[in-house]
Parts: structure tokens; C-alpha cells; sequence
């Protein structure tokens, strides 16, 4: 009788050390909450064809100092709807999470490379609140996202500042 109710107290025992196991297992999992985007990732999210244009998606030429080439600029909904009547960001205003901002180079009447911006303020591989990546359609990867925009945030730093979005004021 005695071994009985000893048999069944360690049962008893194991129960609910595996329910606290699986508590501690879940709190884990709760804590890693941040995403790591990856450079295929944003290929297929710039690859979508239903992003908006800016400037009826005529070609613009690159501004001087721009290392991109002719362009056409899209924007995903979330990016879009913040923009002005005339199609632009108001200075001191800031793209929403998930903003989605593609740039299409051209070459010779081409598209050759994606460079892409995308506001995300979780993820591993964001810089100064942006994912940068440079890609080209076929998938060669010109510039990681992995780099967090080391060598482009400088240049789209420049005042006057337009969350880093360089194009409102050359275009
Ligand atoms: C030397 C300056 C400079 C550097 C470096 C630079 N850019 Fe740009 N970028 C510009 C300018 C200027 C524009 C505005 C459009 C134009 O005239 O080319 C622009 C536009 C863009 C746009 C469209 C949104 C916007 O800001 O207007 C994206 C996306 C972009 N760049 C991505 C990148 C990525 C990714 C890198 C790094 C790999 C990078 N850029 C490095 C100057 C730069």
C-alpha cells in the first residue's frame, strides 16, 4: 500500500515538473521576436506588380552624385499612403513600418537591378530603421542586406532629411 501511494506521488511529481518545462519552453519562444530578412525575400517583395509609381512611372535620370543610373521608383500601399497630392513625403514625416520603396534601374532600356528600402525597425538586419538591398532580378546579389545599409545610409543622410528617402528633393 505504502509503495502505491509513493509510485503514484512521484507520478504526481514528474507531471508537473514537465508542465513547468514546457512554461519556461514557451517564454523562450516569446522573447525571440525579431525576423532576419533575407536578400531573396525582399527580390520577391520587389518583384511584386501590383507596387504604385511615382511620377506616372516615367524614366528619371539619376541626380548628380546618385550612384544608381535612370530610374523608376514604386512604392508599396503603406508607403503610398502617407504621400502628399503631389505624390511626395512632407518634410519632418516619417514612412510607417512595412513602407516598401523599390527602385528599378535601367540600362540601355533594361531593368538591370533592383535598390530597395524597407522600413522595418525589428529585424536583424536593419539600418538607422531601413532594410538596403541591392539585387538583381536573375537574384545576384549586389548588395546584402546583411550589411545594414553600411554605405548608403551617409549619402541618404543628407539634409534635408526625409527618413532618409533621398528622392522628394532631386526629382
Ligand atoms: C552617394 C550617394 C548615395 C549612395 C551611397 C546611395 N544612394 Fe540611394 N539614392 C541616392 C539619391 C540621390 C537618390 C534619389 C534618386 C536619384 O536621383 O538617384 C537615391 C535613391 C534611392 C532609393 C529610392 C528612395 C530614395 O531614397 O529616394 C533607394 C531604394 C536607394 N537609393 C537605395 C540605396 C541603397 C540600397 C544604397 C546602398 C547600397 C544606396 N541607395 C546608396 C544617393 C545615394
Amino acid at each position: 500500500m505504502n509503495k502505491i501511494v509513493h509510485i503514484i506521488f512521484i507520478l504526481f511529481l514528474i507531471y508537473h515538473l514537465n508542465i513547468m518545462i514546457g512554461c519556461t519552453k514557451e517564454k523562450a519562444k516569446e522573447i525571440k521576436k525579431t525576423t532576419t530578412t533575407t536578400d531573396e525575400q525582399l527580390l520577391e517583395e520587389a518583384a511584386q506588380t501590383n507596387l504604385s509609381y511615382y511620377q506616372n512611372g516615367n524614366l528619371l535620370d539619376a541626380a548628380s552624385g546618385s550612384p544608381h543610373g535612370s530610374f523608376k521608383l514604386r512604392f508599396n500601399a503603406t508607403a503610398k499612403n502617407v504621400l502628399e497630392k503631389d505624390g511626395e513625403l512632407p518634410a519632418g514625416k516619417q514612412f510607417p513600418e512595412g513602407s516598401l520603396i523599390v527602385k528599378d534601374i535601367y540600362k540601355g532600356g533594361k531593368l538591370t537591378l533592383y535598390a530597395i528600402m524597407k522600413k522595418t525597425l525589428s529585424d536583424d538586419n536593419t539600418g538607422n530603421g531601413w532594410l538596403w538591398n541591392e539585387i538583381e532580378p536573375n537574384g545576384t546579389v549586389v548588395f546584402s542586406v546583411g550589411k545594414r545599409g553600411n554605405g548608403c545610409i551617409s549619402c541618404h543622410s543628407q539634409i534635408p532629411n526625409r527618413d532618409l528617402i533621398r528622392v522628394f528633393d532631386e526629382h
